[in-house]
C-alpha cells in the first residue's frame, strides 16, 4: 500500500517540477500520489484573502488560522484512518535531515499521509500547528531546510518531497546508489567520484580506482570520505564519537604510508625542504616499509581509526638506543617512540594523547621500564605535548632528514612498572 503526499500552497504552479524526473515518473507509475492544493480554495471572501496583519505589530502579514484550519481539516480527512504528519516548512523549524527523510519515507510507504503546509509572508498563525499537535492524532513538525530565508515554504516542500520520494521502493532505478551517499548511516560525506576519460586537462583519475582491487578501493574511498567530512563538516566528525586505537594490521600499510607522508613534513622545521622531507618519507615511511615494520616483532604500530579510516599512528621501536649520545642520555630506555602523528584535520580532539597513552600502556605491558624519543629543537608544540605526558628532556642528538642534519632534543620517560 502506498501513501500520499499533499501540498497546500497559494502558488500551486510552484510545485510543477514534481511532474518531472524521478518523482514525476514515480507518480505516473502509481508508486506515489502527490496532490497539490490551492489554499485560496478555502478562503471565504471575494478577494480570497489568506493573510492579515500581525497582532502585536511589526512588518509583513501572517497567514490566517481559519483558512488553514478549513484546508487542513479537509485534506487530512482523506487519510483520517492512517498515520498522518503535517510538515510546516519554516526557517524557524528543526533541521530537515536525512534521518527525517527516512522517517517520512517509511510513513508514506506504510500508507500514511504527509501534508506539507507552505507558508508565505511572515508565516502561518502559530495556533495552526499547535491545534493539530494538541489533538494528538497528527504528528506536526516545523522543519527548516537550511540556515537561510526563502520567500515561502514551496521550494522547501520540493526539497523535502524529493528527499523523501527517492527513498521509496521503485523510485530510484538502482537502490545501490542510495547505500554510500552523503548523510547516509555512516555519518560521513560521500567520497569524490570519477568517470571517463581517465585523463582530463592534465588531471588523472587516482590510480587506485583503476586497480580493480576492491579492498584497496574501499579503503581509499573511506579515507577520502573521512577527510572530506573533517574539512567540510567537523560537526559530523565530532558526532562519530571517539576514535579507536588498535594495533595496525598488514592491510593498514598503505593508509599508514599516506598518513606518514602527510604528517611527517608538518613536524619538520622550515630548514627542512619539502624535497628533504619527501626523501625521508620515501626511504623510511613507504607502504613497503610499513609492511616490513608490521612483520617485525621489535616494532609496534598502533593506529587511531575513525569511521574506518586511519587518522593517526604511533611507531615504537624496541631495543637499546644505537646512538651513543642517546644511550648516554637515556641509559634505561628499552625502546624509542619513533613516531606519534595525527592528521592535521583531526588535531584538537585528543587523538594524539589517546595514541600516546595507549602506546605507553603497551610499552609497560611489554615489560619496558623507560622510553626515549627525539624531537626537533624547533618543535616546541611537540615538546610541550611530550612533557605533558611524562617525558623529560635528557639530552640532544643529530638527526638526518634527506640532505639536512637536524638538531633534536632527546626526551625520556620512565614507565611505572606493571
Ligand atoms: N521558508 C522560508 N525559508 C525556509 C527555510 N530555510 N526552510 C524551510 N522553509 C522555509
Amino acid at each position: 500500500m502506498t501513501g500520499r503526499i499533499d501540498v497546500l500552497t497559494i502558488f500551486p504552479g510552484y510545485l510543477a517540477p514534481l511532474e518531472l524526473s524521478l518523482v514525476g515518473k514515480a507518480r505516473a507509475a502509481g508508486l506515489l500520489t502527490v496532490d497539490v492544493h490551492d489554499l485560496r480554495t478555502w478562503a471565504s471572501d471575494r478577494h480570497r484573502t489568506v493573510d492579515d496583519t500581525p497582532f502585536g505589530g511589526g512588518a509583513g502579514m501572517v497567514m490566517r488560522p481559519d483558512v488553514w484550519g478549513l484546508a487542513l481539516d479537509e485534506v487530512l480527512s482523506t487519510g483520517a484512518d492512517v498515520s498522518q504528519t503535517v510538515l510546516i516548512p519554516t526557517p524557524a523549524g528543526e533541521p530537515f535531515t536525512q534521518a527525517l527523510a527516512e522517517e517520512l519515507a517509511l510513513l508514506v510507504c506504510a500508507g500514511g499521509q504527509l501534508a506539507l503546509a507552505c507558508g508565505r509572508y511572515e508565516g502561518i498563525d502559530a495556533r495552526v500547528g499547535e491545534h493539530y499537535a494538541r489533538a494528538g492524532e497528527v504528528n506536526v513538525r516545523e522543519v527548516s531546510i537550511g540556515d537561510y530565508v526563502l520567500n515561502g515554504g514551496e521550494v522547501a516542500a520540493l526539497v523535502i518531497i524529493e528527499a523523501v520520494a527517492r527513498l521509496m521502493p521503485g523510485v530510484i532505478g538502482n537502490p545501490d546508489s542510495l547505500v554510500e551517499e552523503s548523510h547516509g548511516s555512516a555519518g560521513l560525506l560521500e567520497y569524490p567520484v570519477y568517470t571517463k576519460p581517465p585523463s582530463w586537462r592534465g588531471q588523472d583519475v587516482p590510480e587506485v580506482l583503476l586497480s580493480g582491487d576492491h579492498g584497496r578501493i574501499g579503503r581509499w574511498r573511506r579515507r577520502r570520505a573521512v577527510d572530506r567530512t573533517a574539512q567540510r563538516r567537523p560537526d559530523l566528525i565530532e558526532a562519530l564519537g571517539p576514535a579507536q586505537v588498535r594495533p595496525a594490521r598488514a592491510l593498514d600499510a598503505e593508509a599508514l604510508a599516506e598518513v606518514a607522508a602527510r604528517t611527517f613534513p608538518l613536524a619538520c622545521p622550515p630548514s627542512v625542504t619539502p624535497t628533504d622531507a619527501a626523501a625521508f618519507v620515501a626511504e623510511n615511511l613507504s607502504a613497503e616499509q610499513f609492511r616490513r615494520y608490521l612483520r617485525d616483532r621489535r616494532r609496534h604500530v598502533l593506529v587511531a581509526e575513525l569511521a574506518g579510516a586511519v587518522v593517526g599512528y604511533t611507531l615504537l621501536v624496541v631495543g637499546a638506543p644505537e646512538n651513543e649520545r642517546v644511550r648516554a642520555a637515556a641509559p634505561d630506555a628499552g625502546a624509542e617512540l619513533s613516531k606519534c602523528y595525527v592528521l592535521e584535520d583531526f588535531h584538537g580532539q585528543g587523538l594524539a594523547a589517546l595514541l600516546l597513552t595507549e602506546t605507553l600502556a603497551l610499552a609497560a605491558r611489554s615489560g619496558l621500564t623507560a622510553l626515549w624519543l627525539g624531537v626537533n629543537r624547533a618543535n616546541e608544540r611537540a615538546q610541550r605535548f611530550y612533557g605533558k605526558h611524562g617525558f623529560e628532556r635528557v639530552g640532544e642528538r643529530t638527526f638526518t632528514v634527506g640532505t639536512r642534519t637536524e638538531h633534536d632534543y632527546v626526551m625520556a620517560h620512565t614507565l611505572r612498572s606493571a
